[in-house]
This record gives structure tokens, C-alpha cells and sequence, in this order.
């Protein structure tokens, strides 16, 4: 399974500098796969990126690099385009969380009867709480710990990275449209 959920952010992995942290974000993927318990590529490829609203298709993979392609968007439009840019951007660190910002819903997601619900595990720690263990586990830097604490409401008045702060945009901004869709408000 390994080699194929590096297939999926090849793309992305290959714009990282640092190759051992890419290695290290596709191990926490196949391990955080492992302990979801989920048997095959063709069954991570059908979980819902939430279950908070009908994602019409949408599954966890494409949503995973919908969301970093459009944190790296912001982060290299401001890189770009300011003459004096007053942050501290690392772009390793936006693709590295933004592969990693729900890998969490692998355990907290599971499949019973054909249907996805919370797991317990889901209702012991929500997915921002369980991704950055599984990271930590792995080796992976405080920094990127932050940012995929931070990219959901946990971060809310905490302070966080930079780069957690573009991906939360960029989650919210293929989020609330399904939401929106769904009650009716999009049009
Ligand atoms: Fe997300």
C-alpha cells in the first residue's frame, strides 16, 4: 500500500527538499492507514473526506491534495507577488502538513455495515489530536505537530504556524462549498 499512497502525492513529495521528511509523511500515511485498520489502497480510496456533510464522491486522498495544492496556491502567490514579504513561509512544512492535516480521520473515520461513522478511537481524540501523534511517533518536527493540531478548531486563538494557517483556509475553502451545497446556499 505504501508505494501506491505515494503515487497519489508524488506530485506534491516531489516539490519537498527535504527527502527524509517526505519519507517520514508517506510512513505516517501507511501507518496511520495500518492502525485505521483499513486493508487496502481501493478502500482508503472510497473514505469520505468528512462526515460532517454529503462530499458527493469527494473521498480523503483527493481531498488531501485538493487542500495542500491550494495552501502551496497561497503560500507561493504571497512568495511571488510581495516585494517585501514579513513572513516566515517553508514550503516543506505546507506540503508535509497539508498531506498530513487529516490523516488523523484514518483512525478516526471507520467502515461498519457499509456505512462510515466516528470510531471510538475518532471519539477519544478527533483527527487533529491523532495525526499529530501518529507524527510525533514518526519523528516529524514540533513545527508540523502545530500546524496539523492547528488546521481545525483546536487552534483557534492558539498560536500556530504560518503554514497551518494556509491550509486551514485551504480546508475551509473545499469544505464549506459541500456544506453550502447541501443546505441549499450555493448557487
Ligand atoms: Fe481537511
Amino acid at each position: 500500500m505504501r508505494e501506491e499512497i505515494k503515487s497519489v502525492f508524488a506530485g506534491l513529495l516531489d516539490q519537498m527538499q527535504d527527502k527524509e521528511l517526505s519519507e517520514k509523511v508517506v510512513d505516517v500515511w501507511v501507518d496511520c492507514a495500518k492502525e485505521g485498520g483499513w486493508k487496502s489502497f481501493e478502500e482508503l480510496c472510497e473514505i469520505p473526506f468528512t462526515l460532517l456533510t454529503d462530499t458527493e464522491g469527494v473521498n480523503l486522498l483527493e481531498h488531501t491534495v485538493a487542500v495542500t495544492k491550494g495552501a502551496l496556491g497561497i503560500a507561493n502567490a504571497i512568495i511571488s507577488t510581495y516585494k517585501h514579504n514579513p513572513f516566515d513561509i517553508h514550503l516543506d512544512w505546507v506540503i508535509a502538513g497539508g498531506i498530513l492535516h487529516d490523516v488523523g480521520k484514518l483512525m478516526e473515520i471507520e467502515k461498519t455495515d457499509g456505512s462510515y461513522r466516528k470510531s471510538y478511537a475518532g471519539k477519544c481524540a478527533r483527527h487533529p489530536i491523532s495525526g499529530a501523534i501518529a507524527a510525533a511517533k514518526h519523528g516529524l518536527p514540533p513545527e508540523i505537530q502545530n500546524i496539523i493540531i492547528c488546521h481545525a478548531k483546536e487552534g483557534d486563538g492558539r498560536p500556530q504556524k504560518i503554514e497551518g494557517v494556509f491550509i486551514h483556509q485551504a480546508d475551509f475553502a473545499t469544505f464549506n462549498p459541500a456544506v453550502m451545497k447541501k443546505q441549499g446556499l450555493l448557487f
